[in-house]
């Protein structure tokens, strides 16, 4: 086939008028005053300032769209173009991702980094090479915290008899929460509140930001700030609508979501610290902090996910993300 520069097909191969406006649907779970939501907004002004308008970017939040456990599917269907779910939340295709929730994996966010940016992120991307899913960046939540109902849970014994809302489809992070002694219900992300206000679960873990902003906190009165493990997103788009768009929005939306990542990761730590000081003041919580001996006995309930797991999530990355760490 001849092509010209002006020749410009959709996603099923249909000519497509080059003039024509580039409709991108932005579909995500949390509110907008979050670093998720404020990235997926600064990325879609972004987009439209620099294609001129060509490009509109239409931000969905707060699952209005689809909810966890929906928008995997709608955008391999082409129902949207881009969404940025937690990792976990992959594992239902590629449950290589459940390694992002192995407890304690990470200590800070310059080792996640330094992993998702490098080899590791590459390995975890190509497994979603048969899912019609082009993977642009690694964005940002944080470290997760617990938080409950019922009391201060300082050791692993106090999980017992208690239950927690875990995100959907990980294993790993029912099995950590089972080998505290506790029962889980996965849950998607918009119940969560409902569920914690009506007493159907007695707690969850979260970012800081999360906890704020959906008001967990406020029929959450305990929370252990333990940063056990880490809670990061990852931005899909449509594979077969990507490559349908000419080469130059392609780039100025890869050079955008380059500058926004960035921008998004230093958001999410500046969140987390400020919503933190505000459920403090809020005098509505106790917050209790962990100590290194009490990191070590959790650390050490913990230590046979890291066997029970590896053949599900492979070898090859977990010692390459212990090795990121050294
Ligand atoms: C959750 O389900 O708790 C989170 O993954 C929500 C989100 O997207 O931050």
């Amino acid at each position: 086939m001849i092509t010209t520069g002006c020749d410009r097909r959709g996603p099923d191969g249909e000519q497509v008028d080059p003039r024509e406006k580039i409709v991108i649907k932005f579909s995500h779970v949390v509110a907008e005053d979050t670093p998720k939501g404020q990235a997926a907004r600064r990325f879609a002004r972004l987009v439209e300032e620099r294609t001129g308008g060509r490009v509109e970017v239409q931000v969905f939040p707060n699952s209005v769209l689809y909810k966890d456990g929906e928008e995997l599917d709608a955008l391999q269907k082409g129902a949207v173009q881009i969404i940025a779910p937690t990792t976990s939340k992959l594992s239902s295709l590629a449950p290589q991702w459940q390694l992002l929730d192995l407890p304690y994996l990470f200590e800070n966010e310059e080792q996640v980094h330094k992993a998702l940016d490098g080899e590791l992120g590459k390995k975890l991307f190509a497994t979603l090479e048969p899912y019609n899913i082009y993977p642009l960046a690694f964005w940002d939540n944080g470290f997760k915290q617990i938080t409950n109902s019922k009391r201060p849970v300082v050791h692993p014994e106090d999980f017992k008899g208690l239950t927690f809302r875990v995100m959907i489809n990980s294993k790993v992070l029912e099995e950590q929460f089972h080998s505290l002694g506790a029962d889980t219900i996965q849950m998607p992300f918009s119940d969560v509140y409902d569920a914690l206000s009506k007493g159907q679960v007695d707690g969850q873990e979260n970012t800081v930001s999360n906890i704020y902003s959906q008001r967990f906190y406020e029929t959450q009165p305990y929370l252990t700030v333990s940063n056990h493990g880490y809670m990061g997103y990852v931005v899909l788009i449509n594979k077969k609508f990507w490559f349908s768009l000419p080469s130059d929005i392609r780039k100025v939306i890869e050079e955008t979501m380059a500058e926004v990542t960035l921008w998004e990761r230093e958001q999410a730590a500046k969140l987390n610290r400020k919503n933190f000081e505000k459920i403090k003041s809020s005098g509505e919580v106790k917050i209790h902090i962990q100590t290194p001996s009490e990191r070590d006995e959790w650390q050490a309930v913990f230590a046979h996910l890291y066997q029970q797991f590896r053949s599900v999530i492979g070898n090859e990355l977990i010692e390459e993300a212990l090795r990121t760490k050294r």
